[in-house]
């Protein structure tokens, strides 16, 4: 009976990550891994849930108060002037403000744009609605990008570019200049943008998210999706949105309504205090993850991987091996969970484009199985006590990985 499941679910198989995990379970592994904390959520928050829950808010339900708060938060943030009323989808979540994007403008054979390394769903989504992804390499060690790649993989066909910015895997928050080009090549190209800005208070030092929407010309074709999920560390709650031009919101809207009507209903009460929460709330959102970027970066450091880039934003350390191991990231990972009892992801499943550039013995991949994801967005405990372990590890049993490479 397998034969009747659609194409596209034959190519969603299970990733080698799933058996890793599965290993990291059986070894009681301190999780790094997942991009979700493991920290409560913001007490003002979860009272708001539990009042609404308390008050009956268990039917279908759109809360308008939403849309006229992200209004101003992105007229305040990046001086877009977005109508409330008809520019903005409330969904489940980014994944599904994304999924519906991706429905309500790609037809058969459409291109989108994608870089790469990049978060996992987007292909995927891509596909199921019939488009083609085209994958453009970010150039390592700090995961620049190279306009000539960019606009080399764009054709008739291109329907929209998709940027995360700041970026999961890399932790890379994508330059003004970087910006100012994907916005040049979207207006001259006639093409849309899709961006994923679920990181876009967590950035450090002196970054800055910028949405590529406020650049001359590009309100008018970007649909920009973010969540409440990593800002309030609430992943499991599920309320998102889509902000886009009303003839793009209005499709997202209907597509929502035929996949999963509403989100939430207590949640979405829930999140009205969310966005309304004080600007001490996110500075100190940015400070704690600063401080758990920077005892991530030397506590690996100190264990032998090798960081020429630091994260400018999100919640994840893409590093590299360390130099000399001649173990492939999913080894490396199935090591680090038996020997250390700590799992991590191997980078390898963020690449695409060794598979979706057919002249790819011209470049040289190899870098694509050298890299690990390190999530920290991680109580400061279960930091400590992963580093406590990887340290261990260092001094007894990975050790034997060090003497392998000699
Ligand atoms: C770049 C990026 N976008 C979106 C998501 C998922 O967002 P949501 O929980 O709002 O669906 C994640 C979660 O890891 C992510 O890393």
């Amino acid at each position: 009976m397998e034969e009747k499941l659609s194409s596209v679910a034959k190519t969603f198989t299970p990733s080698p990550i799933q058996e890793l995990s599965h290993l990291a379970q059986r070894c009681n592994a301190i999780n790094l891994a997942e991009g979700f904390p493991d920290f409560p959520a913001p007490p003002h928050i979860k009272n708001a849930a539990v009042s609404a829950i308390n008050s009956d808010f268990n039917q279908y339900r759109h809360v308008q108060e939403i849309c006229d708060h992200l209004a101003k938060i992105v007229k305040n943030m990046h001086g877009l002037d977005v109508n409330p009323l008809t520019d903005l989808a409330i969904c489940c979540g980014q994944t599904e403000a994304f999924a519906a994007a991706v429905f309500a403008i790609i037809d058969q054979g459409d291109e989108v744009v994608l870089f790469d390394p990049s978060y996992e769903t987007y292909e995927g989504c891509i596909a199921m609605a019939g488009g083609v992804p085209v994958f453009v390499a970010l150039d390592p060690p700090h995961w620049t990008l190279d306009p000539n790649k960019l606009m080399k993989s764009i054709t008739g066909r291109t329907k929209a570019i998709v940027l995360n910015s700041p970026q999961n895997p890399t932790g890379k928050v994508f330059t003004k200049d970087e910006l100012e080009i994907i916005a040049g090549i979207c207006c001259t190209r006639d093409c849309l943008a899709i961006t994923d800005e679920v990181y876009e208070h967590i950035t450090f030092d002196n970054e800055k998210h910028i949405s590529l929407a406020s650049f001359p010309g590009m309100q008018e074709r970007t649909i920009i999706t973010s969540s409440l999920s990593k800002t309030f560390s609430v992943t499991g709650w599920r309320v998102g949105w889509a902000i886009a031009p009303a003839f793009i919101a209005s499709a997202i809207r209907n597509i929502h309504v035929k996949i999963t009507d509403s989100a939430p209903a207590p949640f979405q009460e829930a999140a009205l205090t969310a966005l309304r929460s004080p600007p001490e709330y996110f500075e100190s959102l940015r400070r704690d993850y600063e401080a758990k970027r920077d005892y991530i970066v030397k506590l690996l450091a100190g264990v032998g991987f090798k960081i020429q880039f630091k994260p400018q934003g999100s919640f994840f350390l893409f590093a590299e091996i360390p130099e000399n191991c001649p173990l492939s990231d999913l080894e490396y990972v199935k090591e680090m969970i038996q020997q250390a009892g700590v799992v991590a992801v191997p980078g390898r499943g963020f690449f695409h484009t060794n598979l979706s550039l057919k002249r790819s013995s011209e470049v040289d991949h190899s870098y694509q199985k050298r890299y690990i994801r390190f999530a920290f967005c991680k109580s400061n405990a279960t930091l400590a006590a992963a580093a406590l372990k990887l340290l261990h590890a260092k001094g007894l049993k990975l050790h034997s990985i060090d003497k392998r490479d000699a």
